[in-house]
C-alpha cells in the first residue's frame, strides 16, 4: 500500500514519535539541528495505517552563506533554497516512502518561492544516490575528507517546465 504524507509543525503532539524514527534511520542529529542562517524548518512525514514510517525534513536558506559565501542574487534579491537536513524510510516500508517524500518536498520548497532543493549525501548511501539520479536531480561530486564518492543533489525549482516541454515538443515538430 503507498504511504501517504503530512507536513507536521514541530510543535505536533506526536513529534516523539518522528524523533524515534529519525533515530532509527539514523538522521537523529539533523532532525533538530538549528543554525542562524535557516530562515524557517519544514518537516514532511509518510504514514502508514497513521504510524510514521518516513521523514524528510528540509530548512529554507539563502544560497551560500552555507558554504560561507556571500548570498547569490538575481536582479539584486538573495535566492533563496531549501536544503534537505533528514531523510529516511523505516527498512519494512522502503521501496515505498523515499520518492514521494521528495516529490513533497519539491512541491512544498516551489510553493515557499525557492530556487532550488538541495542536499548532500555521503559515497556509502547508494540508495539515496539511485533514487535521486533517478528522479533527475543534478549532481556534483564533492571530496570530503576521505570520501571520494559523496556529492550534492540539486533540483532546480524555477524553470517554467511547461513553457520548455513546448517548445520541446515544437522543436520535434509533435
Ligand atoms: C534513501 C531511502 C530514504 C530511500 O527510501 P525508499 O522508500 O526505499 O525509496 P524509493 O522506494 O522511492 O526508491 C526509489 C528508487 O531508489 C532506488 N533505490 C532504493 N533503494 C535502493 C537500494 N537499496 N539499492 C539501490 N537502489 C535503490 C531505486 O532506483 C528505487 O526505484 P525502484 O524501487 O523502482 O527500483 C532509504 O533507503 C533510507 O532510509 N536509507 C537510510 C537513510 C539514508 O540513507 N538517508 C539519506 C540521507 S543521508
Amino acid at each position: 500500500m503507498p504511504v501517504s504524507l503530512a507536513r507536521w509543525p514541530a510543535a505536533h503532539p506526536r513529534f516523539a514519535g518522528v524523533e524515534r524514527l529519525a533515530a532509527a534511520v539514523g538522521q537523529g542529529r539533523d532532525l533538530e539541528v538549528v543554525f542562524d542562517r535557516h530562515l524557517s524548518s519544514h518537516l514532511i512525514v509518510a504514514l502508514d495505517a497513521g504510524a510514521p514510517v518516513g521523514l524528510l525534513r528540509f530548512v529554507v536558506q539563502h544560497i551560500g552563506p552555507d558554504d560561507d559565501l556571500p548570498a547569490v542574487r538575481l536582479g539584486g534579491a538573495p535566492l533563496t533554497e531549501a536544503k534537505v537536513l533528514a531523510f529516511g524510510v523505516l527498512e519494512g516500508a522502503r521501496r515505498r516512502g523515499g520518492t514521494a517524500l521528495q516529490t513533497e518536498a519539491i512541491a512544498w520548497a516551489t510553493e515557499l518561492g525557492c530556487h532550488q532543493l538541495r542536499s548532500h549525501s555521503d559515497g556509502d548511501r547508494t540508495a539515496n544516490h539511485q533514487l535521486k539520479l533517478r528522479m533527475g536531480f543534478a549532481v556534483h561530486p564533492e571530496l570530503r575528507g576521505e570520501d571520494r564518492e559523496g556529492a550534492y543533489f540539486v533540483m532546480p525549482l524555477r524553470g517554467d517546465a511547461e513553457a520548455l516541454e513546448g517548445a520541446s515538443r515544437r522543436r520535434r515538430g509533435a
